[in-house]
């Protein structure tokens, strides 16, 4: 019994943490705003696992309908939730500054954000992750594309590929892309990622991609284009996955390894509206 009290206010303690506006973090040249969750038992250099919101969402929201923060309590690390400066709350992820390492884009304000956690809270920088889902999804393989030397890892939800929703303006819509007529080879789609950080020698983050085959947002294809584009970086085939397990993280998910650093999962009948599997991303990050 008194074990229990005594959990319950740890709990209670943990449970106080809250959700924070950071100002200054750094270099931030399109005005990105950066939220964190700092979980009140913290060990000493914790990890961090930077969680990118939807179009029209926020960090607020994203907190509130992930359940990242509440496993940062359970097993102890920082989410940095950055949010969009632009009104429809969507990314740029689609114009030369944002593509493009130190660019002067959303890409270089949340590597800021990476740097300051890193600075400021002791983050340990051999263990930073990058989540999203859709213009988050599209944000995280971008930042995986420009900044590939702050990640070890990354976790897509219903994105497109880096560079695919390129128009040359700041936070513009490309319907090619989302409608899956960018088609490219792995190798095609391995220059766009090197393009974006050029003369970079060093590893890319190992990547899942989560999409439904019925996404009529950004359309299936992109899940493939996406497969394609890593699977480029790695020197994998895109074509023959050395593993497909049905059911797996869930139904109606079939998992595929490509390789160590990269596995995609397809969700059958799933809309843009993918699920998150927060607890299968604790464990591609090696945090559990
Ligand atoms: C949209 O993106 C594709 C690459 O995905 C590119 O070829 C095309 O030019 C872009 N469209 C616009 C309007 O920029």
């Amino acid at each position: 019994m008194k074990t229990l009290a005594w959990a319950s206010t740890l709990l209670g303690l943990a449970a106080a943490a809250q959700l924070q506006q950071v100002s200054n973090f750094g270099s931030n040249p399109s005005n990105v705003r950066m939220y964190v969750y700092k979980p009140d038992n913290l060990p000493a250099n914790p990890p961090l696992i930077v969680a990118v919101h939807y179009c029209t969402g926020t960090a607020q929201a994203y907190y509130g309908g992930t359940q990242y923060a509440n496993l940062a309590d359970q097993h102890g690390f920082i989410v940095v939730y950055p949010e969009s400066p632009y009104s429809g709350g969507c990314w740029d992820v689609s114009s030369d500054a944002t593509l493009t390492h130190e660019g002067g884009g959303d890409s270089q304000g949340i590597a800021s954000m990476v740097k300051y956690s890193i600075s400021q809270y002791g983050v340990d920088a051999s263990r930073v992750f990058v989540t999203g889902s859709s213009s988050g999804a599209m944000m995280t393989n971008v930042m995986a594309a420009t900044y590939p030397d702050l990640f070890q890892a990354g976790s897509v939800y219903s994105g497109v590929p880096a560079g695919c929703f390129y128009t040359g303006t700041v936070n513009g819509w490309n319907s090619t892309c989302s409608g899956g007529h960018s088609i490219a080879t792995p190798e095609q789609w391995a220059s766009v990622v090197h393009d974006m950080y050029p003369g970079y020698q060093g590893e890319y983050p190992r990547m899942t991609i989560y999409h439904g085959d019925a996404d009529t947002t950004l359309y299936p294809q992109n899940y493939e284009e996406t497969i394609k584009q890593w699977a480029g970086v790695f020197g994998y085939d895109p074509n023959s996955p050395i593993e497909t397990d049905p059911n797996d993280p869930a139904p109606p998910f079939t998992k595929r390894v490509y390789g160590d650093k990269l596995v995609g999962a397809l969700g059958a009948g799933v809309t843009h509206n993918t699920p998150h599997f927060e607890q299968e991303d604790l464990e591609w990050f090696g945090i559990v």
